[in-house]
């Protein structure tokens, strides 16, 4: 047994991508079990950039093979641009890329209905989505009735007579609530995602006998998680959360791999906290310090371009999400953002509108949005923190404040991010981080 699970603690974002890529030495499989192409990151290898959204980062790592688990929900057309874009840049696939049959497809109307939540919604009802299709996906997913599986593209009568049904039943629907929609064509979407599946043929299987078989065979797999625990359907601050369990709960019903395989849970946070959406974030800086973590950490979406939220560390949030997602060690990203500034603040609790603590993340949206943060400051630092290599040789503020951050959590640290290159990680020993 020497699986990993790598998810994020805040609301995504977290720098996922750099810990998969540095752990893929450690791993032979790079699995996804959830989300779709809401998720995007960039990675930079020898100084070629790479966009990576369905696809996990493992792919640019020869040998390493990469599963899109059932749990994730895909739109055919993103996934052949992104398999050629790559191929273009000189990645083989080979024999690598492995989708699973049971992944449920974004369709024409996915994409339509988004639409119409997203800006037919009055402000309050507005989530602020990524408009990939996601959330509509997973609502026809649990509807059922509605689905479409990878696996049905490939029983083209079956398929046809499925999707006249259901374009009959979202035409009535979207015609009626969307001023500007085209009705489609049944025959029409039919031909055009069965090209889209015969382009994808040799990647289709059915990923989860695929990854008994590799725990069988002793494959060390790690399970990367897009979004962030925060942003979990059920343990996010809902309704301000993605449609799937982003969380580390979602690891065994997104790829039939029971977790008692994984032995090291990695939780990964940012040394701050974004969001980009809508949703209460209680730690929020709405002055020119958030803008200055914005600017100096680049936080603007990779998927829609919008400016990121930001604002202080919450360890309430993440003592919460470490939970969630069992974490057992910590990585902390982008340390080197913070360098420049006076002080530093944490939130180590909430408190209502009345004083009162509240300890725990609150359930219910409105009793999140009553929380205000009680902040701990501490003393920041001057230094440029991305030359540094080792613990000691950084500043004692940043270690005290990594160290603040892990007793917070209650987790321990163990690796420390000071920039994007892989060189610049400081992996902690035993006793560093105390
Ligand atoms: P959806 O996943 O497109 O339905 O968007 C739902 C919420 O999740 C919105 O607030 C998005 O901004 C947020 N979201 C989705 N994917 C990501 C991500 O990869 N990083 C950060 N936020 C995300």
């Amino acid at each position: 047994m020497a699986s990993t699970c790598v998810v994020g603690l805040q609301w995504g974002d977290e720098a996922k991508g750099k810990i998969v890529d540095l752990l893929c030495d450690q791993h032979d499989t790079v699995v996804r079990y959830q989300g779709g192409a809401n998720a995007g990151h960039t990675v930079v290898v020898d100084a070629i950039t790479y966009k990576l959204s369905l696809i996990p980062t493992g792919i640019l790592r020869p040998g390493i093979a990469c599963v899109i688990g059932n749990g994730v929900v895909i739109h055919p057309p993103a996934l052949l641009r992104e398999v050629e874009t790559l191929s273009k840049q000189g990645v083989d696939f080979g024999d690598r890329l492995h989708v699973s049959d049971r992944a449920h497809v974004i369709m024409p109307w996915h994409l339509a209905e988004e639409r119409l939540t997203e800006e037919s919604a009055s402000a309050a009802d507005h989530l602020g989505t990524t408009r990939r299709g996601i959330g509509p996906c997973y609502r026809d997913k649990v509807g059922r009735v509605h689905g479409v599986r990878v696996g049905d593209l490939y029983h083209p009568r079956q398929f046809r007579e499925h999707l006249e049904r259901i374009v009959e039943f979202k035409n009535r629907l979207l015609t009626a609530m969307l001023p500007d929609f085209e009705p489609l064509d049944a025959n029409a979407v039919a031909d055009e995602y069965l090209d889209y599946a015969e382009r994808l043929r040799p990647y289709v299987c059915d990923a989860t006998s695929w990854l008994h078989n590799a725990v069988q065979s002793n494959r060390r797999l790690l399970f990367e998680g897009a979004q962030g625990s925060l942003l979990d359907i059920d343990h996010g601050s809902y309704p301000y959360v993605t449609s799937s369990n982003s969380s580390a709960a979602g690891i065994a019903a997104g790829s039939g791999i029971p977790t008692r395989h994984i032995d090291r849970w990695i939780g990964i946070v940012k040394a701050y906290t974004t969001r980009v959406g809508g949703g209460p974030f209680p730690t929020e800086l709405h002055d020119e310090i958030g803008e200055r973590i914005r600017r100096i950490g680049r936080e603007y979406g990779t998927v829609t371009g919008r400016p990121r939220r930001c604002g202080w560390f919450d360890s309430v949030a993440a003592r919460y999400s470490a939970r969630v997602s069992g974490s057992t060690e910590i990585a902390v990203m982008l340390l080197d953002v913070l360098s420049g500034l006076k002080e530093v603040r944490v939130a180590v609790a909430y408190e209502d509108e009345n004083g009162k603590a509240v300890n725990d993340m609150p359930g219910q949206l409105a009793n999140l949005e009553r929380c205000r943060p009680v902040f701990e400051t501490m003393p920041g630092w001057d230094d440029d923190l991305t030359g540094v290599r080792s613990w000691s040789d950084l500043p004692e503020a940043a270690r005290n404040y990594v160290k603040f951050l892990g007793k917070q959590i209650g987790v321990p640290v163990s690796i420390v991010s000071v920039g994007p290159e892989r060189s610049q990680t400081i992996v902690l020993k035993e006793g560093d981080g105390k």
